[in-house]
């Protein structure tokens, strides 16, 4: 099984996106699937033109020369899309959309009649596979997420793949601070693992993994305490150096 997964944190492996993936596809891997991990950050990949020349000159392939050339076959083999990235204004980040546009080439451009709705069907040999979400947010409420999900489900039924669930992580730059603590949060981790592993070896994703690395850390209250002390202090400091 091919699994492609794309992390579009401008931190890559550094960010707290990378701290739920990174267990995610190790359970991947230990249920024995092929995983490769790309960083859009490393790559050149332009936004689309929106030409359309990927529909009707050159059908199947876009007219960049830039590193989605190589990746974008990859999507096609993929059986598993691992969708990875921060929540940057209730949606995802910049270079994952860019990415995302680009997979037009998939489709083919003219319309079928898919679920009562008019889709562009995938071109032959374009596999029909799964794609899972896995987020982390800097506010508490795990509504924060709703308008990305609902982004990626809807991405799902246009280039006619099935949306597996989300790994979702409210607050999530309180892992990086157990973690530098020494402290990693292991339920989480192994949570995360085991997602990854179930989805490989029985083709879902069990809730209650779900839930656990979605789990409360601290009440709301002591959350805006805790962030605006942790705010000012990084302020203080700041202005302290510049003195
Ligand atoms: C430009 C920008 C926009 C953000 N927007 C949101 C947001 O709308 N809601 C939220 O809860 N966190 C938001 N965040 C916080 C990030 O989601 C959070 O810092 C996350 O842990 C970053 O993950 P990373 O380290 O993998 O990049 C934003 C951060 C940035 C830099």
């Amino acid at each position: 099984m091919k699994v492609l997964a794309i992390n579009g944190s401008p931190m890559m492996d550094k960010g707290n996106t990378a701290l739920i993936l990174t267990p995610f596809l190790k359970g991947m891997k230990e249920a024995g699937a092929q995983v490769e991990l790309v960083y859009p950050g490393n790559l050149k990949i332009n936004p689309c033109q929106g030409e359309f020349h990927c529909w009707f000159n050159t059908p199947g392939k876009c007219f960049q020369q830039d590193d989605m050339q190589t990746l974008l076959p990859k999507f096609g083999e993929a059986d598993i899309w691992v969708l990875a990235t921060p929540l940057f204004l209730d949606g995802m980040t910049g270079p994952m959309k860019n990415l995302l546009d680009r997979l037009i080439p998939l489709l083919e451009p003219c319309l079928e009649l898919r679920d009562g709705h008019s889709r562009h069907p995938l071109r032959d040999g374009i596999k029909q596979g799964k794609v899972v979400l896995v987020s982390n947010c800097g506010l508490l409420e795990p509504d924060n997420f709703d308008s990305l999900v609902e982004h990626i489900k809807a991405v799902c039924k246009n280039v006619n793949r099935d949306f597996s669930g989300a790994l979702l992580r409210p607050n999530g730059p309180i892992l990086r601070v157990f973690m530098d603590m020494g402290m990693p949060p292991e339920d989480i981790l192994e949570a995360a693992r085991q997602a990854g592993y179930e989805l490989v070896k029985s083709g879902s994703i069990p809730p209650a993994c779900l839930d656990v690395i979605g789990r409360e850390f601290i009440p709301l209250e002591m959350f805006i305490e805790n962030a605006n002390q942790h705010i000012r202090q990084t302020l203080d400091k700041i202005a302290d150096s510049g003195r």
